[in-house]
């Protein structure tokens, strides 16, 4: 895809901004689309407006636009959270987490009154797993191991990420994982002990998903598709 790639994420970035409202709450969450959306927000930002973010990363890229943001934790309400996502089903369950913000971007998710997802259309698919089939888990150090080997007992192939997380986590990246029934399994990776979150948003799933292919937005599940 290459440049219409790059193309649809202006694009996306540009339509999620007209649902920016004066003393709003935003929520960024992290990853290339949601800088593109930091690029658009540059030249519109309501002064009422207080941004939060779901990463260090993105709280860099807002400084150096100069745009204030502090991290999510200093909210404990979102009006509007726009992220990007690595698959979007049908039913608008999401794989999240290549960018290893999982955490910070659920937390956010669960706080907003409404959360918008912005993909390019690579990322629609049928089933979860079709395209990106990764379930990245984040655990706490000592956890590591434990669950490393409960994730091979469930199927999986676990790889540990050299890069920790935010929050000095370690991150695991699972392969293989049985993504058939996402609600069961989301629930079963919540269950091991010294896991901090993971990267199927299941129970998080947004309001609205706007898609492009570069050369247009549309929202999923709508009948201009
Ligand atoms: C980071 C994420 C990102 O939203 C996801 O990886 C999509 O990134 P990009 O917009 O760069 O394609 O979940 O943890």
């Amino acid at each position: 895809m290459g440049g219409d790639q790059d193309k649809a994420k202006r694009m996306l970035a540009e339509s999620a901004c007209e649902n920016l409202k004066a003393k709003m709450t935003l929520g960024l969450g992290a990853g290339s689309t949601v800088m593109r959306v930091v690029d658009a927000l540059k030249d519109r930002q309501h002064d009422s407006m207080q941004v939060v973010v779901a990463s260090i990363a993105t709280q860099k890229y807002c400084l150096d636009c100069g745009i204030e943001a502090d991290l999510m934790e200093s909210v404990s309400h979102i009006d509007l959270y726009i992220d990007g996502a690595d698959e979007v089903d049908e039913s608008f369950c999401l794989i999240k987490g290549r960018g290893g913000a999982m955490t910070g971007e659920k937390l956010c998710a669960q706080m907003a009154k409404n959360f918008m997802v912005l993909v390019d259309d690579s990322k629609c698919v049928t089933r979860l797993g079709q395209r990106w089939p990764v379930v990245s888990i984040e655990v706490v150090p000592w956890a590591r191991s434990s669950v490393a080997r409960k994730i091979v007992k469930m199927g999986g192939r676990p790889e540990l990420r050299e890069q920790k997380s935010d929050m000095k986590n370690d991150i695991i990246d699972c392969y293989r994982m049985n993504l058939s029934e996402p609600y069961s399994l989301s629930k079963e990776i919540n269950q091991l002990t010294g896991v901090v979150g993971h990267g199927l948003f299941v129970d998080e799933k947004p309001q609205v998903v706007k898609v492009s292919d570069g050369r247009r937005v549309w929202e999923l599940g709508k009948a201009t598709e």
